[in-house]
């Protein structure tokens, strides 16, 4: 039997929670100030500790959300954060006990799908996670002076006073839209943990806004920041969503052009932003890094497989192994017409880790099978796999949490 006790936590036991979350990151506790914009991240009956003799050495909690699939359906999504185990109990199970409460609950709150950020890319995959989504560090040079080639310009910039961003920024956002695979919905305490937080604790936080012909259609949020002894300016984008590419690239012609940057800075930002198209040369634009953005977890494969759409091929059989939720595995007929548990012969086999890679369509049955994530049983199905779960662009999330 397991020493440790894992469990929803009660309120007064949120701070010392997140007290163990921030040592695990090196951090030292919250201050009273902070802690009250921090505690909207600790939501009732979400939040589970786990507890050593009476005190709390783990946590891990999810707030409710929702997430668009490929197809346009948006499904109930849980986002995993805060999670941490103190230094002097790692390697001992706790985060598999609290992986474990954590799945189960979600089964009962029926969120089909869950996410997150990873610090390392060896935890979750043993849980049944995989990355869905993947984003790039970009970093171009600002014009300083300089003139941009001419772009069609679909609108004009304001920039936000401070007491206009909360008001502002949560519609837009809103209606923007989940436009691509991956996108998430944004609940109120993301809003005021991300942009109130920073307000409240005097953050220097800019906010520009793009409207077109029917009024505000993108934003984009940055910071500035000089790393001594260099006098450069570095801006940094924090967020930045648009209803078109043609309003992203506005904003990115916004920010090059900003006075006294050197350059810009963007993290996790989709494959697909052709930045290097719009600075002067190719050469002043780089991906610096690109990696892992959401690790996804189909929670209930059967209802996430059902919801999404599908390419125009033949059906396969995909049968899915699944440690943690034993109710996900077996096979299922997977096509354009919908899709059905079945017992017959399965033409592909794989973990439900591999399965969330395939889901929102970042990686293709082809390279899941040749990087041995995947067992092809018949070549042929393989090729119907790839017409099947393909989708027209990258998928991509944009909401840190
Ligand atoms: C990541 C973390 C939560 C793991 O907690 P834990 O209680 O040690 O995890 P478990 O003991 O349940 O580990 C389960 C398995 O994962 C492996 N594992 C977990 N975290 C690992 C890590 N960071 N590096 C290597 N292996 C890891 C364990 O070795 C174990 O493997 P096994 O089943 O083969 O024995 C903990 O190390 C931690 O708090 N790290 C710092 C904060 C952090 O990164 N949090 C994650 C935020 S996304």
């Amino acid at each position: 039997m397991s020493d440790y006790v894992v469990r929803v936590l009660e309120e007064d036991e949120k701070h010392a929670a997140q007290t163990v979350f921030r040592g695990s990151l090196h951090h030292p506790p919250s201050t009273d100030e902070e802690w009250e914009h921090a505690a909207d991240g600790y939501p009732a009956r979400r939040s589970f500790g786990a507890f050593r003799s009476g005190r709390i050495v783990g946590s891990a909690q999810s707030f409710g959300s929702a997430m668009v699939v490929p197809g346009g359906k948006v499904l109930p999504l849980a986002a995993v954060s805060r999670v941490g185990v103190r230094a002097d109990h790692t390697r001992r199970g706790v985060l598999t006990e609290l992986m474990s409460a954590q799945l189960r609950q979600l089964r009962e709150l029926d969120e089909p799908l869950a996410a997150l950020h990873a610090t390392e890319s060896v935890i979750y995959g043993r849980f049944g996670y995989g990355v869905a989504t993947r984003g790039r560090t970009v970093e171009a040079e600002s014009t300083r002076g300089r003139t941009l080639p001419p772009m069609p310009s679909s609108g004009e910039i304001r920039l936000l006073e401070p007491d206009e961003m909360m008001t502002v920024l949560p519609g837009l956002y809103e209606r923007i839209g989940l436009r691509r695979p991956g996108m998430m919905a944004r609940p109120e305490s993301w809003w005021r943990m991300v942009v109130q937080r920073r307000l409240s604790l005097k953050e220097h936080l800019t906010v520009a806004v793009h409207s077109g012909p029917d009024g505000d259609d993108g934003f984009v949020a940055y910071q500035t920041s000089v790393t001594p002894p260099s006098e450069d300016r570095t801006l940094t984008v924090q967020d930045l969503h648009g209803t078109s590419l043609g309003v992203v690239l506005d904003l990115w012609r916004f920010l090059l052009g900003v006075d006294l940057v050197r350059s810009v800075s963007a993290w996790l930002r989709p494959l697909d932003e052709p930045v290097e198209l719009i600075v002067p040369n190719r050469g002043e634009c780089r991906t610096t890094a690109l990696g892992e953005e959401t690790w996804l977890r189909l929670v209930d494969v059967p209802a996430a497989l059902a919801a999404r759409s599908y390419g125009d091929a033949d059906p396969v059989v995909v049968e899915v192994h699944d440690r943690f939720l034993p109710e996900n595995a077996g096979s299922y007929r997977v096509g354009p017409e919908g899709v059905e548990r079945t017992d017959a012969r399965a033409d592909l086999e794989l973990p439900v880790d591999a399965l969330a890679m395939l889901y929102l369509g970042d990686v293709s049955a082809s390279v899941l099978a040749t990087t041995g994530r995947l067992t092809a049983h018949d070549p042929d199905a393989l090729l119907r796999a790839d017409r099947l779960f393909t989708t027209g662009a990258p998928p991509w999330s944009g909401t840190f949490f």
